[in-house]
């Protein structure tokens, strides 16, 4: 896997490591329930997990304003990362996703691998779309994903702030079939995790919103990134790169 090259978290590498020979099998048990006596340890399903949400690709009216609806009716923060060239003429949008709670990051002006690029043309895609952010929301605090997971030494040491990456990723852009996302990711979930989606197709939009419904009767928790890197006690640099916050 390719992420495994990168600076993981020890967890995180285990994790992934030990995830990608069992794959569906290995995710498929987890979740099985588990008797518990009544003056016994609190069920699991009882103990707040928390996860994160996070959008590549938008803004995209129709589907990302379908989103923020279906996210505000059930009170969910997510953070979005965002296409710079799309930012125009959706600036109302990212005003309400920042005075809805959401949190927002870069991912590139029009959708570019960031390895491998002169300090020109990193800065035409990263710090264009910072400034194109800090316009329209006020502020500059701003998360970066790059395209594709491609990170190396330039990427980390040009980024300016902490570099998301996922733990979760059910690729909603391949077949786009509901169901097969939503199964993949509340079977793969655990506390700490981050879930890679794309908010600019109708059926990841459902598939989001069905994820949520599940997740919290499983007990979890969705918060921004910032809120649970805080949440593990961990303390976001920029230039780092961070899969997921697993205990
Ligand atoms: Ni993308």
């Amino acid at each position: 896997m390719r992420r495994l090259g990168e600076r993981l978290r020890p967890a995180c590498a285990l994790l992934l490591a030990l995830a990608l020979p069992w794959a569906g099998a290995f995710c498929q048990g987890r979740f099985e329930a588990a008797a518990v006596p009544a003056d016994g340890p609190v069920p699991a399903e009882e103990t707040p997990k928390w996860i994160a949400l996070t959008f590549d690709d938008g803004p995209r009216r129709s589907t990302t304003t379908a989103l923020l609806d279906g996210l505000a009716r059930r009170g969910v923060k997510a953070t979005f990362f965002l296409i710079g060239e799309q930012v125009p003429g959706n600036e109302d949008i990212l005003l309400r996703m920042d005075q809805e709670g959401h949190q927002i990051g870069i991912h590139t002006y029009d959708h570019v691998m960031l390895t491998d690029l002169n300090e020109a043309d990193f800065s035409a895609q990263v710090d264009r779309t910072r400034t194109i952010l800090e316009n329209a929301l006020g502020h500059d605090d701003l998360l970066l994903r790059p395209p594709y997971g491609k990170v190396d030494d330039g990427v980390r040491k040009r980024a300016g702030c902490p570099i998301i990456l996922w733990s979760v990723d059910p690729t909603d852009w391949d077949d786009k079939n509901v169901e097969r996302i939503v199964k993949h990711v509340v079977n793969c979930a655990q506390d700490g995790d981050i879930i890679l989606l794309h908010d600019i197709y109708p059926t990841s939009v459902e598939a989001a919103l069905r994820i949520v419904d599940a997740l919290h009767e499983k007990g979890f928790l969705f918060v921004t990134i910032d809120e649970l890197a805080a949440q593990k006690g961990e303390k976001l640099e920029a230039g780092t790169v961070y899969n997921c916050f697993r205990p």
